[in-house]
């Protein structure tokens, strides 16, 4: 970390295109919006030798400004309207002054927040490809001796912002993307749920169960959230079971049952033909999570590891989540019998590596349950 209280010299044309080499390529290719506006405040920082540099995003349904990232500051959200950099974004203008308490725009209710003290105050839009405001570029203090940003400030800024409102604009369009897709599938997973008298909370449960044993088996955190997003489809199949046998109170009989064991290859039929990586997934999911290691499980009878590492996690979460909940065939069981059946069906029915990581973190999987009570 730099110290910021230390004053600093104006960087040498040189410098200033070495910051620069270093970052645009970082920017151009970052597609996570925390890492991206980090950079974008990094470099802007750097480059115009500010104390702090902050990247404020307009949320136009809320009519607020918000920023994530900014040096020394957490999230914080002000009304569009306020502050310069709410002047910034309504009046699409640059915004400059080297004394911003003068400035009857200045809002001070951000420094009372963070405790800091705002001389200095430098501010651009952003827009996005289409030409609409995205937000603003901010920077704070100007830490050489002379302490005054200059017009040669404004330009560097202005160049940079031009810059990187391109990686930001795609970045903030995958994010809604991503969100919507998340949003339909579980939207999709509750349909197949509710017809079963299920409810979101199930949905929730068995993408967190499934999560945390990803997690303990040294998945990666990105094939974690795979997982996590992709498990709650694991019963979207049941959507074609007669509600006879879906909501029968008791005992299926062995032809009820046989047609209960469709719902895993109709499941897996409905979704295989993704090209989405998360519905790729639910397929395989949808498709092996009652395969049993002992290769008595169902519909194809696969056995140990010819099961995918995902079907042996879900089958995990789906029994423990099965179990702990009430169903309309039968109540919910108490964890001490629950925990009695995963150790008699570790290395049967379950993985016995991830069997015995659940069996030893028992008391988180069941926080799980407390969390998402019904
Ligand atoms: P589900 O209710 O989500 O149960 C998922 C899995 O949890 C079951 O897969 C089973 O492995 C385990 N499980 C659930 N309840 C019990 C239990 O009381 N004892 C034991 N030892 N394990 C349990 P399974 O058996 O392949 O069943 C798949 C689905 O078929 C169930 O999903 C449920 O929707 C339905 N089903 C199974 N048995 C019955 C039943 O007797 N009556 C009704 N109405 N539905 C049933
Ligand atoms: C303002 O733009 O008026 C306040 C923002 C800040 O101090 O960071
Ligand atoms: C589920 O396993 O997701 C629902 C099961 C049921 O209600 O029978
Ligand atoms: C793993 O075992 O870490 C994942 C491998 C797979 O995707 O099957
Ligand atoms: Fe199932
Ligand atoms: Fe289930």
């Amino acid at each position: 970390m730099l110290n910021n209280s230390q004053i600093r010299d104006e960087l040498t044309p040189s410098e200033k295109l070495k910051l620069l080499f270093a970052y645009t390529a970082k920017i151009a290719e970052e597609k996570r919006l925390d890492q991206l506006l980090q950079l974008m405040a990094d470099l802007g920082r750097e480059l115009i030798v500010a104390d702090r540099c902050t990247i404020w995003l307009y949320d136009k349904e809320k009519e607020e400004l918000w920023t994530k990232v900014a040096h020394g500051v957490e999230e914080i959200r002000i009304p569009a309207n306020t502050g310069i950099v709410g002047y910034v974004v309504q009046t699409e203008s640059n915004y400059f002054t080297n004394d911003a308490y003068k400035d009857p725009n200045f809002n001070r209710e951000v420094d009372k927040k963070t405790g800091y003290r705002t001389k200095a105050l430098l501010a651009l839009p952003l827009y996005d490809n289409e030409g609409c405001i995205l937000g603003a570029y901010q920077a704070v203090n100007k830490m050489t001796e002379a302490g005054e940003f200059s017009s040669e400030d404004i330009n560097n800024l202005k160049m940079i912002a031009s810059y990187s409102e391109k990686s930001l604009a795609n970045t903030l369009l995958n994010e809604e993307i991503e969100n919507t897709q998340k949003e339909i599938i579980f939207l999709m997973a509750e349909i197949g749920e509710s017809r079963s008298k299920e409810t979101g909370n199930h949905v929730k449960r068995v993408a967190e169960i499934s999560a945390l044993l990803a997690k303990l088996y040294g998945i990666s955190a990105e094939e974690t959230e795979l997982i996590k997003m992709a498990s709650p489809m694991h019963d979207i199949g049941k959507v074609a079971i007669p509600d006879a046998i879906l909501k029968k109170p008791g005992k299926l009989t062995d032809e009820e049952f046989d047609e209960m064991k469709e719902h895993t290859t109709i499941g897996y039929k409905l979704l295989k033909n993704s090209k989405r990586r998360i519905i790729k997934s639910s397929a395989i999911i949808a498709y092996e999570h009652h395969e049993k290691w002992n290769g008595k499980g169902y519909p194809r009878g696969l056995k140990g590891e010819e099961i995918h590492i995902y079907g042996r996690i879900s089958a995990i979460a789906d029994v423990f989540d099965a179990l702990a909940s009430e169903r309309v065939y039968k109540p919910a069981w108490p964890l001490d019998r629950i925990q009695q059946l995963f150790i008699e069906e570790r290395g049967e029915h379950f993985d016995p590596v991830l069997c015995q990581l659940f069996l030893d973190n028992f008391d988180q999987f069941a926080e799980i349950i407390t969390t998402y009570q019904e």
